[in-house]
């Protein structure tokens, strides 16, 4: 082991913000990769001649789909530290894709409205970051317009989300009298009014909330208001402890406004200090150190297209573990085969780049024709399986058909491909000619049609059925499972990876069926590989 990959590994900060559409994330995205100085200003892309158009080509799809379809990755650095931040689609209905991102981090930021508090696509999100133990810091967004009261607000996260909380930072009025904010990690009174454009002041170091400097910078009442506040969550809220947070079990939380760019060095700087490095990942055998030697990774997200001249596809991958270097040759566990690893690529800002080296914690994308999937693990030789990246039970099924008969071959192709990828689950039942698509969300639903019609060329139509849910379906006694088959053949299909599903009518139609046969597991997940 190099001393090198030590240091390299642990200034890495791999991250997602999680949060509920509207409160914020795409401008904190935007204020955090400023930072980074991976923008110039926030908004404006550096890109140059052909990369610019590709990058508005890129845009246009997604424009033309009229959603943002794409999960991408972002990395930069400041003050000593690389950050890989995992951008995840807003909208509900791609969230099994969100569900997936998180499994790829090491840490999250919980964006919150402030005069909205914790709502419903936040607490969803926040349950699959318990599932892991991911990590989580808050921050308290729009401070600048008239917000719930900031007690109320800790309350409702512990209670709500079950958590520990501590400020990192704490406000200083609201809305129109919204001063600023004073940072409790490293004792500096940051005020609005002196940002100048687009970064914000440094802030006035102080040696504690009793610096008389405080009272010569601040209004009375400001003063007044900010040690009251203070000194009354010091006595809610326990003390900031990096391991209870490290372990997911308390959040500190930071106060500010991302579209004045405020608030949000504090926390960036926090996330720096006190956010884990990479961690270790799970495998069936065991746990994979990102500290070794051998490089391995794993596929977790594949995105079709994202350049349309070349109907490339790229696999995400977040590196596990060792020193990647470009050129390497790479075993794909489940085939067998090596991979060479000519072209992956990292992602700056939203720009492409070739990924000459890569760390544990990275991601990094390779381009390929459909060999990779979801849950695929490479590494330089072992027969490592990850787990731990979940499947979801489709809530909305719908048949599918081509518009001209002649092309059902074509579309049972492109359904492979689509759902190898986990764009969506495919079904062939047992009985009849059609394919059953399942998906979490129903824009997904046009999102196929669409991209079945561009990418391979075979229009399609999505017809109702009236199907309730799917189940994956096992069981451990061989005799039983082929009873239960027997019994219910209608109402079973494979997936494409031939794995048995059952098709409930109803939920009285699955309950009963799992009455009927107790050895029989419905599973409303299932583990990629
Ligand atoms: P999202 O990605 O979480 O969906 O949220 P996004 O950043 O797009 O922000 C949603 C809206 O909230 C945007 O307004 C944005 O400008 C606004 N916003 C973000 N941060 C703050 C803040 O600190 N204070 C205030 N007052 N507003 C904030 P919009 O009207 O939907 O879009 P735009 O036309 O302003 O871009």
């Amino acid at each position: 082991m190099t001393g090198s990959l030590d240091s390299d590994v642990a200034r890495r900060r791999t991250f997602a913000i999680i949060s509920h559409p509207d409160a914020g994330k795409t401008t904190l995205t935007e204020k955090l990769l400023l930072f980074g100085g991976a923008i110039q200003m926030a908004g404006a892309v550096k890109a140059r001649g052909e990369q610019r158009r590709a990058h508005s080509d890129w845009m246009k799809v997604e424009r033309e789909r009229g959603i943002s379809v794409a999960s991408s990755v972002m990395t930069f650095d400041y003050a000593e530290r690389t950050f890989n931040l995992l951008d995840t689609p807003g909208h509900e209905d791609f969230s099994e894709d969100t569900y997936r991102v998180l499994t790829a981090v090491d840490s999250a930021v919980m964006v919150i409205d402030a005069a909205k508090g914790i709502e419903e696509q936040t607490r969803k999100l926040f349950e699959v970051c318990r599932l892991r133990d991911v990590p989580i810091m808050t921050f308290i967004n729009k401070m600048d317009r008239e917000t719930r009261d900031p007690f109320d607000l800790l309350d409702e996260i512990e209670q709500t989300l079950a958590l520990d909380v501590t400020p990192g930072s704490w406000p200083i009025g609201m809305g129109k009298n919204f001063l600023g904010v004073y940072d409790l990690f490293n004792d500096r009174l940051v005020l609005m009014g002196r940002s100048k454009g687009e970064m914000p002041d440094e802030g006035e170091s102080c040696s504690g909330l009793d610096d008389p400097k405080l009272d010569r910078i601040l209004p009375d009442w400001a003063v007044k208001q900010l040690r009251e506040e203070v000194e009354m969550a010091r006595g809610l809220c326990p003390e900031f402890d990096p391991e209870a947070y490290r372990a997911g079990h308390m959040t500190p939380v930071f106060f500010g406004s991302a579209v004045n760019n405020f608030g949000v060095r504090e926390m960036l700087q926090a996330l720096g200090q006190v956010a884990p490095p990479p961690r270790p990942q799970p495998t069936a055998d065991r746990l994979v150190d990102p500290l070794e030697d051998k490089v391995t990774g794993v596929i977790f997200k594949i995105q079709a297209n994202m350049d349309p001249k070349h109907r490339d596809r790229i696999a995400f991958m977040r590196l596990c573990s060792g020193h990647f270097k470009r050129g390497m040759k790479l075993k794909h566990v489940r085939s067998g085969k090596l991979v060479n690893m000519h072209n992956p690529v990292m992602f700056l800002a939203r720009d492409r780049e070739l990924a000459e080296e890569a760390f544990a914690g990275d991601i990094i994308g390779v381009p390929n024709h459909g060999n990779l999937r979801i849950g695929d693990a490479l590494t330089e030789g072992e027969d490592l399986r990850f787990t731990g990246i979940p499947s979801f039970a489709p809530e909305l099924l719908q048949k599918v058909r081509p518009e001209d008969p002649l092309k059902a071959k074509h579309l049972g192709r492109a359904l492979e491909q689509l759902a190898e990828e986990g764009a969506a689950r495919v079904f062939k039942p047992r009985f009849g000619s059609d394919w059953i698509v399942g998906v979490v969300g129903s824009l997904q639903f046009d999102v196929l049609a669409d991209r079945i019609r561009t990418e391979y060329d075979v229009p399609v139509r999505f017809e109702q059925t009236t199907l309730y849910t799917a189940r994956w379906v096992t069981c451990d006694d061989a005799i039983v499972f082929k009873k239960f088959q027997d019994g219910n053949n209608q109402a079973l299909a494979e997936d494409h990876d031939g794995d048995v599903v059952f098709l409930a009518r109803n939920a009285w139609h699955l309950e009963r069926t799992a009455e009927d046969f107790p050895a029989v597991k419905f599973h409303k997940t299932k583990e990629h590989a």
